[in-house]
Parts: structure tokens; C-alpha cells; sequence
């Protein structure tokens, strides 16, 4: 075993994995080290996949408990969540596997341990038995990612008091489940636990939700979730917990203005206001390498700290936390350093809420355009009126697609609807080519399906919709 690498990765999340298996590919030689464990991050371990498989078994079980009968098939449909939980824990698995595989395959050692940085080119690596092993590189490459940000006087147990992590594991379904934060894991991992039977609560601080997304699109969202049964608080925070015995816990609100106290009996509580840059023993003070005031790795354009051959992709630094920033920046990063000419275009990133229906964007919201003055031309279209959403029996929701008024280069778009998240996937492409929202509306679409509602959006921007 080498220990000497042109570089070596800190973190085995889509930051890390990526950028070790993309320097692999380049010829260069790397080590790609996690404490974890498992390989796959944040993502694989106990985020994005986790979280999707719960989403589709729940609701696979809510469909066939609420819809099957409307399509002349009658089912008992019976919750057996330990199979639930299996079921998610396998594909975890299969994947955290294939990451090694993809390691192996572009020979980058896969190294599991803490890692810290002693000195530029210098990384110490202690195993889980205290073991030490001293490493050498001409490139570091930091992709700590991400951590659940803590809710003031309030300890996560894991149990009761859950973040995501205990949420995708919880052994029954509760009762009754406060979530604290309506952003994307508060709305997704409520709705896992909604469609298993529990009654849900979502507190959250400002007056709408998952803030930043476009402000018709998360009125509409607001207005869906709460026909399913969802209760929301805004303008409300949380300031305490108290467990009672018995089991259950007493938790106390005010407005988020200040005013009168509340409490709000429930059995869990979810805490989801958000996640921050998790760089705890790195040796980053010792190096010296610059952070923001939100504990964020400072890069310049090409991922380079400010100390010669450290670099930082993915959550550690500035932009969305999201997996597949993680993966672009990853591999962007790793073909600069082999000197190639890496790039991210952020004006295309998108964002989808797996929810249902699911929330996707890219590009401008409305109120975005709006603020930087930019004239710009709307055209919308609802899944009332497409006919797959009709046959599939989900046609709440709208596309909307937001043009340049005078080039009608498309700025923006979000979806709310069945499939919205692979839906977003041609707008996205439109945008990285720069394409006007007359692009997609001449482009032929195939008949009957979702997308059509998107070229019916975009033939809106000029006027010229087919809506009955
Ligand atoms: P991470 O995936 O967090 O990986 C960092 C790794 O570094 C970790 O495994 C950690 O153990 C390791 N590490 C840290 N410090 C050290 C050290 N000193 N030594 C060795 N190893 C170390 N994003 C999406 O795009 N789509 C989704 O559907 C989605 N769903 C999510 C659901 C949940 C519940 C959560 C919590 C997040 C979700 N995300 C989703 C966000 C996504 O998981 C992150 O944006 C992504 O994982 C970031 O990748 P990363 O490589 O930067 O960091
Ligand atoms: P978030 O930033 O999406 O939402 C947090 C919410 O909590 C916000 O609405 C905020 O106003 C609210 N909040 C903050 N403090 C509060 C308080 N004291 N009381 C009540 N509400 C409060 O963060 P979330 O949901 O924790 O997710 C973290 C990150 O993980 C996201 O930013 C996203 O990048 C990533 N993620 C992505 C997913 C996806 O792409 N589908 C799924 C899950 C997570």
C-alpha cells in the first residue's frame, strides 16, 4: 500500500466519491477516506436514498390504500414496516457497495478512518482502533460535507426527538409527529410518516413554506399538503421540549414575533431547519485555511482554499446542499487539477421535493426576477388539462416557465406535479444550451404524457396554449 497519492479526498459522499473516481479516470492516483464506514455520505448513508425509498414505499401503500379501488382493483392493504425498513436498508446497501466498486475499479484506495490535515500535502488518517496511518499528496481535496443544524434547547435523541436520520428509521409509525421547519426534509419525511397513519404538525418560522422556491408554486404546495391532512403553524418557532411520562412529549411554541406561549402534545418531533458545513477536526485552524461566518469553506472559482493545493466541493462550501451540486463540483474540481478545464454552470442547478405531487426548479423564481428588474414573459399550464395526468389521476399542480421579454431565453422554471423532478430534467437542458421557451414549444412532445404540459407552458410564454 502507497502512501504517497496525487491526491487525497476527505469525505465519502458524491463530493468525495465523485471527485476520487473522476481523478481515477484522469490517471491520477487518489485515496478517498470517510469515517463512516460505509462509503456514499450524507446521500447514500442516510439522505437521499434512504429518504426516496421511504418516499416510494409510502407512497406505494397510500396509493394502494386511497386510489387502487377508484381504478376497479380492490386490495386489504396491510403496513408491514419492518419489510419497509428491509427494503430500504438493501438498496442503501447495494449502493454504498457499488461506490467501493467504482473506488476499486478507477483504483483509488478506499480508506476508512478519520482524517485530519497536519500540513498542506499532509494528511493523518486514525482507523476505528486508534491506528494511525500518515499520508502524503500533492493535492487535498475536503468534502466533509454536512450536519443537521441544532434546534437551541432542544436535545435530538435519535428516538423521540428525531433529526432526519432517526426519522428514517423510527420502529412504529407515531401518533402524532410535530415536524420543526416546513423546508424539503420536514415536507418529505412528513410525508412518509402522514401516508403510514400518523397525524402530522409542521411548525415553522416564516410565513410560507420551503422558502426560495417560487412564491405561486409554494402556495400551491401549501394549499396541496394541507388537503392531505397536513397541519401547518407559520410565523411560529419552537422553544422547548419536555419529554412527559408516559412516552409522549410536551412542546412549547410562541409566535415567531414573540407573544404567548403554546404547547403542542405529540409523540416525535421531527427537527429539519436545516444543515450546516461540518468541518469539526479537520485541522483547518492549525492550516489555516478561511471560513465563512457560517463555518463554510472559502474557495475561490476553482475550489482552491486559500492555502496552495486544499480544495472544497460539495456542502462544506457555499451553494445549495444538494448531491448533485456535490457530484459536478466534485468532478469539476479533480479535472482542474489535472489540468483540464473544469466547470459548474450554477444558473442550471435544479431542486425537486420528492414529495406528492413533487416540487421542482431551476433557474429564476418569479419574485427573483422581479427584485434584479429583469422584464420577463410567463406562461403557464395546470395538469388539469393533460391528459396523462388525468388517466393517472394527479392533476393537482401547474408547470411555469419564466422567458427573457425581449429574447425569450428562458430564465426560470418550476413544476409542481406527478413526475415533476424528471420533468424538470428538459428544461434544464433548454437552459444549459440557451435555449427560448419557443425551443421547447416547437419541439414535437409525445402524446399522451406529462410532458406535454411543459411545452404547453412554454407555448404559453407567447400565447399560444391549447387549454379546453
Ligand atoms: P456528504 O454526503 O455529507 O459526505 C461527507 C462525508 O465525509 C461523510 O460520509 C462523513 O462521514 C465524511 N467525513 C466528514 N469528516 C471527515 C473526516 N474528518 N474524516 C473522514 N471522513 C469525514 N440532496 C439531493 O440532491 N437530493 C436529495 O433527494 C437529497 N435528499 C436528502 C435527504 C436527507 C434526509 C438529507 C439529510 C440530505 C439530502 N440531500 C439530498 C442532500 C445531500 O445528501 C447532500 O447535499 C450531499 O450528500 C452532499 O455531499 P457531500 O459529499 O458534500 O457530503
Ligand atoms: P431547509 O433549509 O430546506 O428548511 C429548513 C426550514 O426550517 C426553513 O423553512 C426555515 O425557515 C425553517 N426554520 C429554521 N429555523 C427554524 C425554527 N427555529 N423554527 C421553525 N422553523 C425554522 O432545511 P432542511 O429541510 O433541514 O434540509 C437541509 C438541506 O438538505 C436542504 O437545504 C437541502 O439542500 C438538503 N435536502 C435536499 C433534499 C432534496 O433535494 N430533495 C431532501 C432533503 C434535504
Amino acid at each position: 500500500m502507497a502512501d504517497n497519492f496525487d491526491a487525497i479526498v476527505i469525505g465519502g459522499g458524491p463530493g468525495g466519491y465523485n471527485a476520487a473516481i473522476r481523478l481515477g479516470q484522469l490517471g491520477l492516483t487518489s485515496a478517498c477516506i470517510d469515517k463512516r464506514g460505509s462509503f456514499g455520505g450524507t446521500c447514500l448513508n442516510i439522505g437521499c436514498i434512504p429518504s426516496k425509498a421511504l418516499l416510494y414505499a409510502s407512497e406505494r401503500f397510500h396509493e394502494a390504500k386511497e386510489d387502487f379501488a377508484k381504478l376497479g382493483i380492490k386490495t386489504k392493504v396491510e403496513l408491514d414496516l419492518p419489510a419497509m425498513m428491509a427494503q430500504k436498508t438493501k438498496v442503501v446497501g447495494e449502493l454504498t457497495k457499488g461506490v467501493e466498486f467504482l473506488l476499486k475499479k478507477t483504483k483509488s484506495e478506499a480508506i476508512v478512518g478519520e482524517a485530519r490535515i497536519t500540513a498542506p500535502g499532509k494528511v493523518e488518517v486514525k482507523a476505528a482502533d486508534g491506528k494511525i496511518r500518515n499520508l502524503t499528496c500533492k493535492h487535498i481535496i475536503i468534502a466533509t460535507g454536512s450536519d443537521v443544524a441544532p434546534l437551541p434547547g432542544v436535545t435530538i435523541d435519535e428516538k423521540q426527538i428525531v433529526s432526519s436520520t432517526g426519522a428514517l428509521a423510527l420502529t412504529s409509525v407515531p401518533r402524532k409527529l410535530l415536524v420543526v421547519g416546513a423546508g424539503v426534509i420536514g415536507l418529505e419525511l412528513g410525508s412518509v410518516w402522514k401516508r403510514l397513519g400518523a397525524e402530522v404538525t409542521v411548525v415553522e418560522f416564516l410565513d410560507r413554506v420551503t422558502p426560495g422556491i417560487d412564491g405561486e408554486v409554494g402556495k400551491a404546495f401549501q394549499r396541496i399538503l394541507t388537503k392531505q391532512g397536513f397541519t401547518f403553524q407559520l410565523s411560529t418557532k419552537v422553544t422547548g421540549a419536555e419529554k412527559k411520562g408516559g412516552g409522549g412529549l410536551k412542546v412549547t411554541v410562541e409566535p415567531a414575533a414573540g407573544g404567548d406561549k403554546s404547547v403542542i402534545d405529540c409523540d416525535v418531533m421531527l427537527v429539519a431547519i436545516g444543515r450546516i458545513a461540518y468541518t469539526a477536526n479537520l485541522g483547518l485552524l492549525e492550516v489555516g485555511v478561511a471560513m465563512d461566518k457560517r463555518g463554510r469553506i472559502v474557495t475561490d472559482a476553482h475550489y482552491k482554499t486559500n492555502v496552495a493545493g486544499i480544495y472544497a466541493v460539495g456542502d462544506c462550501r457555499e451553494g445549495p446542499m444538494l448531491a448533485h451540486k456535490a457530484e459536478d463540483e466534485a468532478v469539476a474540481c479533480a479535472e482542474l487539477i489535472a489540468g483540464k478545464a473544469g466547470h459548474v454552470n450554477y444558473d442550471v442547478i435544479p431542486s425537486v421535493v420528492y414529495t406528492f405531487p413533487e416540487v421542482a426548479t431551476v433557474g429564476k423564481s418569479e419574485e427573483e426576477l422581479k427584485a434584479a428588474g429583469v422584464h420577463y414573459k410567463v406562461g403557464k399550464f395546470p395538469f388539469t388539462a393533460n391528459a396523462r395526468a388525468k388517466i393517472i389521476m394527479a392533476t393537482d399542480g401547474l408547470v411555469k416557465i419564466l422567458a427573457d421579454a425581449k429574447t425569450d431565453k428562458i430564465l426560470g422554471c418550476a413544476i409542481i406535479g406527478p413526475e415533476a423532478g424528471n420533468l424538470i430534467a428538459e428544461v434544464v437542458l433548454a437552459m444549459e444550451f440557451g435555449a427560448s421557451s419557443e425551443d421547447i414549444a416547437r419541439t414535437c412532445h409525445s402524446h399522451p404524457t406529462l410532458t406535454e404540459a411543459v411545452r404547453q407552458a412554454a407555448m404559453g410564454v407567447e400565447g399560444w396554449t391549447m387549454q379546453m
